[in-house]
């Protein structure tokens, strides 16, 4: 049972940390790990040259996709060349004329293009990925191509990665509507009864007028409620290769705000653009259900993850080395949409690294899920951490994107503007605080101030279940890197313990390290309960603690634990792709499950029944002052 009484002070433990920092400004780190690397940042663009064979031919088909309103759609490529070798590869480009740029040193506006490709290509595979192309020099392969602004031709080139040569160049081929606005997705607004839909398209606001036609199920009239346009170019970019040759015009990115929703009800959307000549470009509709009351009481469903990346459907760009369970959690997630209501992807979304083409690939592959329940983002270390550009850490991790594509890509409800990625979310009896660990959260600051009032804005009597979540484990992780470290966390991460006792949030929840990993309720490294058997796997009264959970597996290559006995707060691991979701059928019981992505299996599982009184109960150092009063 608890340790009461013998804990040293974590305010002393806070104060030298944050002595220790204040001077040093944003913290230096190692660059990313080499599983992080982007398949697309190994092709030496800058060495490309131009070598066109008459021998060599590629032809993409059909030249027409999305002819019945398709927003993606499997192109057919067959390619020959007369002395086939293992370093030929076959990249996608847009726009078409990718070409005529080759050699060239500069690209209007930009300084600071390279030589070679002015462009990298969306994605690319090598030519003898085809079973007989070393044999005959010929293959015929398939790409999964989206509807992503602008046309698109194919290159085959041989020379490898290292010293690309473009032998041949396919017909253009492109969308029957390349503005189409495409892959909507929904976030919960700065209220509970407020639904954000945001999509993308090549739709400026001069051209025609985005909105969402919506209504509640069952009844006959649809509203239209306008959207708001943003887009970014090369200078909102910090640097390269996203200001370079992986800058890609984003298009525009159309936010509206369905208002006023009924609590469970559900609703139908459509996106659209009303044209000059009064006719409508339609997107795709889909049903939402909308959010309970906070702190109504009715079955609750939330899954979080963090770390997910892009899936390869067509086997393309190196994915499966670079983010291989990134597919099957997505499929998984796709077949679990009526187990859940809601979704926290708590940052490291798409893993472009500064080859923005790869943000349009990732919206299609949530778009399922997406849709259809609110989707709502924290901002990792891959989205927004660059050097001297206001960060916490002082990393290359986003390549040059310094968070501008996540921020304009997807809505979240940040109270100042959605550069301060920290947020709240209610989802009836849940009260969730969104951390942006790529900003300082320590005491003093403003992200320390909101979350110190958003745990303190949830009323525990209607909604007793307080989760903290983050992308880099602020709490406890057996990652090596952070045993090493000595601290078992993020530096400087648990400076946030004062809050998290005072308030008695109940679970924590982090991204960024590639396994899964749950303590029990613990504070200052000392558990305060146990569960009531050896799994730890049913928690009844109060939990005296917060339970740290690390749940990066969503998608990026797997990573192992530090070595020698398990700190005594670790009670399960599980080095595997899945996510958690929290169930919360009322008041008083909660389940918490890490859910295989393979099977859909529950490998790891506890349960939380208490009441009122005990989320009230003292706990070590969070005990209200008594007063003679009361
Ligand atoms: C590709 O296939 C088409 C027919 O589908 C054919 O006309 C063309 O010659 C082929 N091109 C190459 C490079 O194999
Ligand atoms: C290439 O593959 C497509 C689809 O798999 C098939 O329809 C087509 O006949 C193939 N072409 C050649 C030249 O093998
Ligand atoms: C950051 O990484 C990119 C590769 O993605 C590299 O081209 C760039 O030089 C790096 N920037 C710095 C300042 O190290
Ligand atoms: C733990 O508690 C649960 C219900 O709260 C009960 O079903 C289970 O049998 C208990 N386990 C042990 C080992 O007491
Ligand atoms: C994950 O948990 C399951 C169920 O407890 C177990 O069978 C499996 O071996 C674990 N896998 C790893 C890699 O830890
Ligand atoms: C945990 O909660 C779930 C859902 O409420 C319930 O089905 C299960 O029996 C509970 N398990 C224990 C051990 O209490």
């Amino acid at each position: 049972m608890a340790a009461r009484g013998a804990l040293p002070s974590p305010l002393m433990a806070a104060v030298v940390l944050v002595m220790a920092a204040a001077a040093a400004g944003a913290i230096p780190v190692e660059d990313s790990a080499p599983e992080n690397i982007q398949p697309l940042s190994t092709l030496n663009l800058a060495a490309a040259q131009v070598a066109m064979d008459s021998a060599s031919a590629i032809h993409a088909s059909p030249d027409v996709l999305g002819k019945d309103g398709e927003d993606s759609a499997w192109v057919t490529v067959n390619f020959t060349t007369p002395s086939p070798s293992s370093g030929h590869w076959i990249g996608l480009f847009s726009p078409a004329d990718f070409s005529s740029g080759i050699g060239s040193t500069k690209v209007a506006g930009q300084d600071d293009a390279l030589g070679g490709l002015p462009v990298a290509p969306i994605k690319y595979k090598f030519g003898n990925l085809e079973p007989d192309f070393l044999r005959t020099g010929s293959g015929n392969t398939s790409f999964l191509v989206i509807n992503q602004r602008y046309d698109y031709a194919f290159g085959l080139f041989s020379g490898g990665k290292d010293n690309p040569k473009l032998v041949a160049v396919s017909n253009k081929i492109s969308f029957a509507n390349p503005k189409a606005p495409v892959f909507p997705r929904i976030s919960q607004g700065k209220e509970w009864n407020q639904m954000a839909v945001t999509w993308t398209s090549g739709y400026n606001i001069d051209e025609a007028y985005p909105f969402v036609e919506w209504r509640m199920k069952g009844e006959e009239t649809s509203k239209r409620t306008p959207a708001g346009t943003l887009t970014f170019k090369h200078g909102h970019l910090c640097g390269n290769p996203a200001r370079g040759q992986g800058y890609r015009d984003p298009g525009f990115i159309h936010t509206a705000f369905l208002k006023d929703l009924w609590p469970n009800r559900e609703y139908s959307y459509q996106i659209g653009h009303e044209l000059q000549d009064g006719t409508v470009a339609w997107g795709k509709s889909a049903i939402f259900r909308a959010s309970p009351f906070p702190g109504q009481a009715s079955l609750q469903r939330v899954v979080v993850f963090g770390d997910i990346g892009l899936g390869a459907k067509d086997g393309s760009s190196e994915l499966e080395g670079f983010q291989p369970g990134a597919q099957v959690t997505t499929d998984q997630l796709i077949k679990d949409l009526p187990n859940y209501d809601a979704v926290f992807h708590i940052g490291d979304l798409s893993y472009s690294n500064g080859f923005l083409a790869q943000w349009d690939q990732f919206t299609p592959q949530i778009e399922p899920i997406a849709s259809k329940v609110p989707y709502m983002v924290g901002s990792g270390n891959h989205e927004r951490t660059y050097m001297d550009t206001g960060g916490f850490y002082n990393g290359n991790d986003s390549h040059g994107e310094c968070g501008v594509p996540a921020e304009t890509y997807f809505y979240v409800p940040a109270p100042a503007h959605r550069g301060k990625f920290w947020y709240a979310a209610d989802y009836g009896m849940f009260r969730f605080c969104v951390a942006d660990t790529e900003h300082d959260w320590r005491p003093g600051t403003e992200q320390h101030a909101f979350l110190d009032s958003c745990f303190a804005a949830a009323d525990r009597k209607h909604q007793p279940w307080l989760v903290f979540l983050a992308h880099r484990p602020l709490g406890y992780s057996s990652n090596d890197f952070y045993q090493q470290e000595g601290s078992f966390s993020e530096p400087m991460g648990r400076t946030l313990q004062p809050l998290w006792q005072k308030h008695r949030v109940d679970i924590a929840i982090y991204g960024h390290v590639h396994n899964y990993e749950r303590t029990c309720p613990v504070y200052e490294n000392t558990c305060t309960v146990k569960g009531n058997d050896s799994a730890q796997s049913s928690y009844s009264g109060a939990l005296g603690g917060t339970i740290h959970v690390v749940a990066g597996t969503a998608g990026a290559k797997l990573r192992t634990y530090a070595g020698g006995a398990w700190p005594q707060w670790s009670v399960a691991r599980n080095q595997s792709f899945g996510y958690v979701k929290l169930t919360a059928s009322d008041h008083s019981n909660m389940r918490f499950e890490f859910i295989h992505s393979d099977d859909g299996a529950v490998h790891d599982a506890f349960n939380i029944t208490r009441d009122y009184r005990d989320v009230m109960a003292c706990a070590v150092d969070s005990c209200a002052p008594h007063t003679l009063a009361n």
